[in-house]
């Protein structure tokens, strides 16, 4: 059986590339249990082939985090595995461009429905049996983009701000019971997400497996907020907020010629969200 010094039993969602993948593999190298979900089931299964090579046993949950009924399935399977969980890595994210000149509330919508109720969906199944078992620790994955709201990036930096508030309300709420909720704020790290990024446009980019690490060892350590890298995160968490709005708007403007983001991957199971 688990107990609290010895968790085991982890879930990654969104693991089929990316940051998510990344946490899975590490950690089915410390030889846990995890279980991995995102749609594309062949980028799913080369997640679960790589995880076992590195000596994990996955447990593979082809779905979306936008669907509350699959998200229920996922964890009724889990649940039928392995009882439970010690860690809910809650990574599945989508950012999509958007010029304010082109509004789009249905790209707003469609952002949130992964990047916020996706986190929220897991929560509210994994949550009852965490608190029964005493522990636990729900890791929801943000960005440093909460900190400002980033030129042509308004669903994206909305929905990790938003994020960061939900985490922080739901870790005050639950201090005292045993659960322990991690909000994760990564700079730019090389993904299917960042490789539509202009290169040159993304100072300090991390690389996949360090960006990993990062979140591991910042879920290791119990921090509340994760941040990284630090010359890029402390100036972002910190400073950035307390710059004054029209400086801001100056030096975020001048940003924004620099960033152009290629059309992304809002298709294969966009319908669904
Ligand atoms: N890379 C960075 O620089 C960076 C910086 C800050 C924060 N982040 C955050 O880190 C997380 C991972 O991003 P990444 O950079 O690793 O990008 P990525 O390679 O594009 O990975 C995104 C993952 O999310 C999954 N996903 C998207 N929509 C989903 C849905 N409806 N249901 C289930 N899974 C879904 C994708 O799987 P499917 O498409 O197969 O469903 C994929 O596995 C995101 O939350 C992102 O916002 C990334």
């Amino acid at each position: 059986m688990n107990t609290q010094s010895t968790p085991s039993r982890v879930l990654v969602t969104g693991a089929t590339s990316g940051l998510g993948r990344g946490v899975a593999i590490l950690l089915a190298r410390r030889g846990w249990r995890v279980a991995v979900t995102g749609r594309r089931r062949d980028a799913l299964e080369e997640t679960a082939r790589q995880a076992r090579a590195a000596g994990g046993e996955p447990l593979l949950l082809p779905g979306s985090v936008a669907d509350m009924d699959e998200v229920r399935g996922h964890y009724a399977l889990i649940k039928a595995a392995w009882g439970g969980l010690d860690w809910a890595v809650l990574n599945a994210g989508v950012s999509e461009s958007m010029h304010s000149k082109d509004f789009s509330a249905e790209l707003v919508r469609w952002t949130f429905d992964v990047n916020v109720l996706g986190v929220c969906r897991w929560i509210e199944v994994v949550l009852p049996d965490m608190l029964a078992q005493g522990s636990g620790v729900i890791a929801g994955i943000s960005s440093l983009a909460a900190f400002r709201g980033l030129p042509r990036s308004g669903p994206y930096s909305a929905s990790k701000a938003a994020l960061n508030t939900l985490l922080e309300s739901v870790r005050v709420d639950l201090r005292g019971t045993g659960v322990e909720i991690v909000t994760v704020c990564p700079g730019f790290v090389r993904s299917e997400m960042t490789d539509r990024n202009e290169p040159g446009s993304m100072p300090f980019l991390m690389e996949t497996a360090a960006g990993a690490a990062a979140i591991v060892a910042g879920i290791d350590a119990r921090r509340r907020v994760v941040h990284f890298p630090w010359p890029l995160s402390y100036p972002m968490k910190y400073l950035a907020p307390a710059v004054p709005d029209f400086l801001y708007d100056l030096a975020a403007s001048r940003l924004a010629h620099m960033r152009r983001k290629k059309p992304g991957r809002m298709a294969p199971g966009a319908g669904k969200c």
